[in-house]
């Protein structure tokens, strides 16, 4: 398994380019098993995530082609069991349930299990395509959706105990777009991913309004056609990569970024003593490290706000920053397994009921540490930047998951950074 090793003290500087969004992409190359047309994907970021929805999309029948981010699919024939082997090993691949039930009338996917960051049920996906008519019968671990007789457009709130679902909104619109008649989704998340989502299924003909609210309305059609679509940029990369240039940089770049998908991580980012400058169109953005800074207060909830997806890289940077800083994850309360690693650095954190309350330290040390999750194990990157020493970190499948070449990207901003591969 490979490591990177971070030598801490380099200071980052120039630019780099955001790459485009995991999260979009995800649910996005789902949505091509709903047209048996090519569809064309542009900055599809190269990671092991989508790697795996290119490998389930092409044991569920798709011709897929692959080359610098653009993958084309061809959905002609669509099987109605998604693999064991590959969904059970990203939870995301739940997201070809709906619209494999929609096409086909009948799915049948591995229950995802847990994970580091929390329990993660599916029960709100699976009541929003029940509210559509579909059957729902669990065994042996699998989940079976039949609707023999087509799904039907319904009225639902999909609001869970921790608010609304991403992946379950992106599920139940896009079982709904090849539903008859009108479902509205109550409660819907709004995350940019989501509306993105919306946005590729209307370009293949979907009718789609209110995405990016808190209601949905999806008018049914018969038929999808294929499309060009290119992904938005990954938020959560260019957050990351924002607290890098915090922690160790002068000066840094970033590009190909949308200001308006990062109001929250930018606040939170100035909110510490820090600067962030946009250009005009939103897209690019030079961030400055601050001379006086502060701990800050921060609590993750589903968007607008702050996102849980950047708790764990927050928390890095204020490990470090003077002053009491206080960290609540209300969407994933037992995301802290990143805090124990930073503690073995020096950092001084407690972590109690879904809360981290940070006192800052003037330097981190290095140590061997454990990435435990994909957003974690970006924190303990970060860690490494400032840390004296060099910090071994294992693991590294976990980051790779989700960040596009992150040690070409750091070693171009002038990081010391070497993967070790084993
Ligand atoms: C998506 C993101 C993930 C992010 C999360 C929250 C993708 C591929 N993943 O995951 O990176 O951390 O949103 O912003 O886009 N819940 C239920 N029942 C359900 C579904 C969810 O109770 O059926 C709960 C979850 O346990 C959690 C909350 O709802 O507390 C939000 O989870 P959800 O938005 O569904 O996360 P994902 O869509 O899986």
């Amino acid at each position: 398994m490979d490591k990177l090793i971070v030598h801490g003290g380099a200071t980052l500087k120039g630019a780099v380019n955001i790459s485009g969004s995991k999260n979009a992409s995800l649910p996005i190359l789902a949505a091509t098993l709903l047209t048996e047309d090519d569809c064309i994907i542009r900055r599809v970021p190269d990671v092991s995530d989508t790697n795996y929805m290119v490998q389930i999309l092409n044991s569920l029948g798709a011709e897929v082609e692959r080359s610098s981010g653009t993958v084309r699919i061809k959905c002609g024939e669509v099987m109605e069991v998604a693999p064991y082997d590959l969904v059970r090993r990203m939870r995301a691949s739940i997201c070809v349930m709906g619209p494999i039930l929609a096409r086909q009338g009948r799915v049948v996917v591995s229950l995802p299990g847990g994970c580091v960051i929390g329990d993660r049920p599916v029960d709100l996906h699976l009541m929003g395509l029940k509210a559509l008519g579909a059957k729902v019968e669990m065994e042996g671990g699998d989940i079976t959706l039949t609707a023999p007789d087509g799904l039907k457009g319904a009225a639902m709130d999909l609001r869970g105990t921790s608010g609304p679902t991403v992946l379950g909104t992106d599920n139940v619109m896009m079982a709904a777009t090849l539903a008859e008649g009108v479902t509205t989704i109550e409660s819907a998340a709004a995350e940019p991913e989501v509306v993105d989502l919306a946005n590729f299924l209307n370009s293949m003909g979907a009718k789609i309004t209110g995405a990016g609210t808190r209601r949905i309305t999806i008018e049914g059609v018969e038929k999808l056609h294929g499309v060009e679509h290119t992904v938005i940029p990954d938020r959560i990369e260019a957050g990351t990569f924002m607290a890098a240039a915090a922690l160790a940089g002068e000066d840094v770049v970033l590009n190909r970024l949308c200001r308006d998908h990062m109001i929250e991580v930018t606040a939170a980012i100035e909110e510490s003593g820090h600067t962030v400058e946009f250009n005009e169109a939103g897209d690019r953005c030079v961030v400055r490290r601050g001379e006086i800074l502060r701990g800050v207060e921060l609590e993750t909830a589903p968007y607008p706000k702050y996102p849980t997806d950047m708790q764990a890289q927050m928390t890095a940077l204020l490990a470090t920053t003077p002053g009491i800083s206080v960290i609540k994850d209300a969407i994933f309360p037992q995301r802290f397994m990143h805090c124990a690693e930073l503690k073995r650095m020096g950092a001084d954190i407690k972590v109690k009921d879904g809360t981290a309350v940070v006192r800052g330290v003037a330097q981190l040390s290095a140590a061997p540490v454990m990435a435990s999750d994909l957003r974690a194990s970006a924190a303990l990157v970060l860690a490494g930047l400032t840390a004296k020493g060099a910090t071994e970190i294992s693991r590294l499948y976990h980051i790779d998951r989700g960040y596009e070449h992150i040690d070409e990207k750091l070693l171009m901003l002038g990081a010391h950074v070497e993967r070790l591969q084993a």
